[in-house]
């Protein structure tokens, strides 16, 4: 996610700029930029690493005491010198940076267009400066007012002009924004790290709250423009735990992030009754109707993502939909028809054997959507259609809120297609759309029953294997589960349908061997009890992630980890979650390295 920093005070704005912008750059970007006042506003930005705007600022610094920056992660365009953040009005006297999305930019854009705006960059965050500019009447507070209130989505922003040029406006919707808190001098940062080292008092901004800074500090109101009054509040946590927003990892932080990227990659893309609004994908409803079958590909957990999308599009499509690991299809001479549509799906956009297997679809004359959490990624650069998932930078090897956001961009892709094929009608796409609006609020709930895992994770950690079972959409959550407890805790273990179990495996259970099962697939629930009973008879140790109202487990079940009922179709992505807490929790226990699990990569870019 992008990373925003301000300074006004009576120092050098430029170097506390570019150092708190430094100081963000973990949270990935790709490219970055600075504006500076000093009677004029002057911008300098440069594609790639801070260093490259650094160069250029050693060449020509910016003079003057007030500032703002932006460490850029694409959205709307490729990250170019041009897209890069802060942006200016075609006057130059009103500079903004942004994080987020403007999900009505296109017809703000036109409109402004359509009045003789010519814009500099392909970026959503342009129109905001020219809103301002057009929207000023000599009060910036109110044109900055006004410029919210044309715009739709989620999004912090932050504005500096040269009318009023000792202060900086920010708002806050959903992405975040703090001031800290200095004598005679103030910072603004999208997130604690970026000045701690200069103040350990912060106020912290909510949403749909607005606020002007100056050398002596900070107002807030809200974004109506009644006062706000906020505490200051005092942050003792190091450098380092505060990158990881107070967490002890970069994994547990990203689990814990998982509603809000669910809210992210739903933002502007599904109404209340399950229409589907899809950016990039530029299919129409008559190559939807004419579709055959549908391959989806990929490695590892974005594999195990697939396997979800697989089981949504046969129920909700009733279209044949094979998945195969891309380094499997890649050498494999698939039959794909031209009327199939292949799905490729990569956090990173850049693992060689997906792009490899992607570049099939052309060889048969067949579409290729990109699933991906990388703009302007290699698998994007090859795709026809692209649904980019707005996860932000996963820093953890071990991926879950970018699993989280694929499985999200499935489930709206089923409902786009399906809307185009007739098969899911307005009852099926209002429930879906209204349990996935719902999905933040039921992780969340997931989230503050960690002390479940926790507990598993205490029974489980001395074991030599532990196996994991589960049917139909149960059974490729069990595989993401055992992947993300072998990766990071270095424990054996093995998913497997629930009925494959007494086809070999169950030689394997004795007394005490841990057995997952997940339970959240009600049309099947009996036979996969049935296996627990066939578990449970060899003395094996049954942990179940079930719905709360699962009372029957409890006759079984040694441990449950708890999530709360809803629909069967989309509890994957609840019941991922304890899973991933569970994974979590005995690596810690087990005391390695979890943010960089020993062999591998975030990134797997070779064969
Ligand atoms: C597991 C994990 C890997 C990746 C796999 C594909 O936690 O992160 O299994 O999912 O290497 O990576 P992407 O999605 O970047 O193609």
């Amino acid at each position: 996610m992008c990373g925003i920093m301000g300074y006004v005070g009576s120092q050098q704005a430029g170097p506390i700029l570019v150092d708190g912008l430094k100081r963000l750059e973990y949270r990935g970007y790709d490219s970055a930029g600075i504006a500076v006042n000093n009677g004029t506003i002057r911008v300098q930005k440069a594609e790639g690493k801070i260093a490259n705007l650094q160069a250029l600022l050693e060449k020509d610094a910016l003079d003057g005491c007030i500032g703002i920056g932006h460490t850029r992660w694409a959205t709307h365009g490729a990250p170019t010198d041009a897209n890069a953040h802060p942006h200016a009005d075609p006057s130059g006297e009103f500079v903004v940076v942004h994080n987020g999305i403007i999900e009505n930019f296109q017809a703000i854009r036109d409109e402004l267009a359509a009045a003789g705006a010519e814009f500099s960059s392909e970026t959503d965050s342009e129109v905001l400066a020219h809103l301002v500019a057009r929207e000023y009447d000599g009060d910036l507070v109110a044109a900055v007012r006004k410029t919210v209130a044309l715009c739709e989505g989620a999004y912090a922003m932050v504005v500096i002009s040269q009318r009023e040029p000792e202060k900086i406006v920010a708002v806050r919707k959903i992405s975040p924004l703090v001031i800290g808190l200095g004598e005679g001098e103030t910072y603004l940062a999208s997130d604690i790290p970026a000045v701690l080292h200069r103040t350990r008092d912060f106020l912290i901004i909510e949403d749909d709250e607005m606020v002007i800074v100056t050398a002596e500090g900070a107002r807030v109101e809200t974004i109506e423009g009644d006062p706000v009054v906020r505490e200051v509040t005092h942050i003792d946590w190091d450098a380092e735990q505060a990158e990881k927003g107070g967490y002890d990892h970069f994994m547990l932080k990203e689990i814990h992030e998982q509603p809000t990227v669910i809210a992210e990659t739903l933002q502007g893309r599904l109404d209340e009754d399950g229409t589907v609004w899809l950016e990039d994908v530029e299919f129409d409803d008559e190559y939807i109707a004419d579709l055959t079958g549908v391959w989806i590909t990929a490695c590892g957990t974005a594999y195990h993502a697939g396997l979800i999308g697989q089981e949504i599009f046969r129920r909700v499509l009733r279209l044949p939909t094979n998945v195969e690991y891309a380094h499997e299809l890649r050498y494999a001479d698939p039959i794909i028809g031209p009327r199939e549509l292949m799905i490729a799906i990569s956090q990173s956009g850049e693992t060689a054997d997906t792009l490899a297997a992607a570049r099939i679809a052309p060889d048969h004359g067949s579409r290729m959507l990109a699933i991906t959490n990388v703009v302007g990624s290699t698998l994007s650069r090859y795709a026809d259609d692209i649904f980019y998932t707005r996860a932000g930078p996963e820093i953890s090897v071990a991926s879950t809120k970018a699993y989280i956001a694929m499985l999200i961009a499935q489930y709206l892709l089923a409902l786009r297609l399906g809307a185009a094929r007739g098969t899911v009608d307005s009852e099926l796409a209002q429930r879906v759309a209204h349990g996935l609006h719902r999905m933040p609020g039921a992780i969340e709930e997931v989230l503050s029953r960690e002390h479940e895992a926790v507990a598993v994770a205490e029974r489980i950690v001395d074991a030599d294997d532990v196996y994991f079972i589960g049917r139909g959409l149960d059974y490729a959550i069990a595989m993401e589960g055992s992947l993300k407890l072998k990766e990071i805790s270095y424990l054996h273990s093995e998913a497997m349908p629930a009925g494959e179990l007494k086809h070999g495996t169950l030689a394997l259970i004795t007394d005490g061997v841990p057995v997952v099962v997940v339970l959240t697939q009600r049309a099947v629930y009996d036979k996969t009890i049935s296996a627990v009973q066939e578990v449970k008879a060899r003395g094996g140790m049954i942990i179940a992630v079930a719905y709360d109202t699962d009372t029957e487990i409890e006759k079984y079940a040694e441990l449950v980890m708890r999530i709360p009922d809803m629909d069967d179709l989309l509890a994957p992505v609840a019941a991922v979650v304890p899973l991933q807490l569970l994974a979590y929790h005995v690596a810690r226990l087990r005391g390695h390295d979890i943010d960089q699990p020993r062999n591998l990569a975030k990134s797997v870019t070779v064969e």
